[in-house]
């Protein structure tokens, strides 16, 4: 009988297979493949959209100005990025200029990202920002109008939509109603939810 792999053993292995993917064109551009950050035994998934710059030069999602104010919300929210959060994108080779990535790439990488999803098998995925969300809810959503919103996916994993950090960067003000705000809110529920 086979020793059962942990959680951090079967990432592990998917990383390397994804360390050598050249099945789109992301592939002969990128620096380092960004494959996640945070914990394998964390009850929250969240789907953020590509690596920009600093993401690619270092593998990890979410490190630059987008990352740091995600970092601080969650933070803020009174969670451990670290231990609280399993983070990765729908796309694991950053798109040059920061270009949206295209639904071929997007579907060329999904493999990589459903792996992920049924390993860490989390309570909840957080599609952060329009590209996650439509990769899950379709083309047609609006995030305006769907963020704070729950639905399930899979076998009735619990999941919803937040703004995306780099549109909150553009959006300054705290103030009650505003996008900062809101998602604080979210997250909020998401710690909720998480811990039932
Ligand atoms: N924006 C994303 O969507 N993902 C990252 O990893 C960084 C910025």
């Amino acid at each position: 009988m086979g020793l059962r792999m942990t959680k951090q053993n079967q990432l592990d292995k998917l990383k390397q297979e994804c360390n050598s993917c050249q099945k789109c064109v992301l592939g002969s551009t990128r620096n380092n493949i960004v494959f996640s950050d945070g914990s394998a035994e964390a009850k929250i998934l969240l789907i953020g959209e590509a690596p920009g710059a600093d993401e690619d030069a270092t593998g990890t999602p979410f490190v630059g100005r987008a990352g740091k104010l995600l970092t601080k919300l969650i933070e803020d929210c009174g969670f451990s990025r670290k231990d609280d959060f399993y983070i990765c994108n729908t796309v694991k080779c950053r798109p040059p200029e920061n270009r949206v990535p295209t639904n071929e790439e997007k579907a060329l990488c999904e493999k990589y990202l459903l792996e992920q999803i049924k390993i860490v098998n989390p309570k909840v995925i957080v599609l952060c920002g329009a590209t996650s969300a439509k990769s899950f809810l379709g083309d047609k959503i609006k995030i305006s109008q769907i963020r704070g919103q729950w639905y399930k996916l899979f076998d009735g994993i619990d999941a919803t939509v937040i703004f995306h950090p780099s549109y909150l960067l553009r959006n300054h003000s705290e103030a009650e109603g505003s996008p900062r705000w809101l998602t604080k809110q979210d997250l909020y529920k998401i710690k909720k939810i998480s811990s039932r």
